[in-house]
């Protein structure tokens, strides 16, 4: 019933990996879940479906207009539900709020929703103008603009090759401090169209797998909105967040965040604080792939706490877990 009030750019964001998931991951109807990157439910809704009324799912997002979504797409379920906006690099201080130790389960599902990249001002997109934005969380303070005018030109090639992989991110550095040196480059159509002058491509060519700019624009977004930074501060407080047996689950979407979780889990699984219960990451299979593109470059990885992990505290939290 309450799906009926819900957009339909809400609706069209599917949950990835969302089958696999439900079957590595068991709790008891009292556990307490996280979801680190509510967006718009779709995971927590069905994780949500194994709890009961002494359950619980803290979900939280760096946009409110996901957060509000979620909570209308969630009141329907038994469990108790606390949403916050928030950047899960502080999950530790969310859960000392609520006055809980240690999680059952811990989940990031990384990345923008499809809602998101859609939305004019964002700034997500090349395929029709937006301004240079690419805030996830309005309260950051540096735009993609900002970046991209106030970045010297090697700290921007830097930058360009460094979380876009791109090889080519001298030349693009060049183009672009060459441009704003004229008039500043204000949408993200035009910041396209020079990438890809600089790199001598057409902006459209059929059959092409992926647009010249793609990397300019995955680096830049990585940029505004330190993605790799927040990974690695929510990874590191994991263990001691996570009950013994309590599992995390991290699905991305680029080389750069999977080389991350895979490293941080085989560091762990080699103190004896985590057992990989993905040694090899999943992907989607072939019908998952046709029905969403999206889940095309996802990656889930699942660890899970040993009970006698060494280092990390052996906290249990109020409820005699
Ligand atoms: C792929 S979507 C999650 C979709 C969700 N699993 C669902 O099924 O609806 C990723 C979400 O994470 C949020 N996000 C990205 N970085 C974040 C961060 N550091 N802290 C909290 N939320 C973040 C984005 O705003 C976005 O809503």
């Amino acid at each position: 019933m309450v799906e009926e009030k819900i957009p339909s750019s809400v609706l069209r964001h599917i949950p990835v990996l969302a089958d696999f998931l439900l079957e590595k991951v068991c709790f008891p109807p009292n556990a307490i879940l996280v979801d680190a990157t509510v967006g718009y439910g779709g995971h927590s809704l069905l994780l949500g479906a194994r709890l009961g009324p002494e359950g619980m799912i803290i979900g939280l997002d760096v946009d409110p207009q996901c957060i509000e979504t979620a909570r209308s797409r969630l009141e329907g379920l038994p469990c108790r539900i606390i949403l916050e906006r928030e950047n899960f690099d502080q999950l530790k201080d969310v859960l000392v709020q609520q006055k809980i130790d240690t999680v059952d389960f811990i989940l990031a599902d990384l990345g923008f929703c499809s809602g998101q990249i859609e939305d004019p001002r964002r700034g997500l997109s090349f395929q029709q103008p937006m301004p240079l934005d690419m805030r996830l969380d309005d309260r950051l303070e540096k735009t993609a603009a900002d970046w991209i005018h106030r970045t010297d030109e090697k700290k921007l090639a830097d930058l360009l090759y460094q979380y876009g992989e791109e090889r080519a991110s001298r030349r693009i550095a060049r183009f672009i401090a060459e441009q704003r040196r004229h008039r500043p480059i204000q949408t993200t159509t035009e910041l396209a169209s020079l990438v890809c002058r600089a790199l001598r491509q057409p902006d459209h060519r059929p059959g092409r797998k992926i647009h010249p700019a793609t990397r300019t624009f995955q680096a830049l977004r990585i940029a505004v909105n330190d993605e790799l930074g927040c990974l690695e501060r929510l990874l590191k407080a994991a263990p001691d967040l996570l009950r013994p047996d309590g599992r995390i689950a991290v699905i991305s979407f680029h080389s750069l965040e999977d080389r991350i979780v895979k490293h941080d889990f085989k560091r762990n699984q080699a103190a004896g604080i985590y057992e990989l219960v993905t040694p090899r990451p999943i992907t989607a299979n072939a019908d998952e792939r046709k029905a969403n593109p999206r889940s095309r470059s996802a990656r889930l990885r699942i660890a899970q706490r040993k009970t006698d992990g060494t280092s990390a505290r052996s906290a249990r939290n109020d409820r005699g877990r």
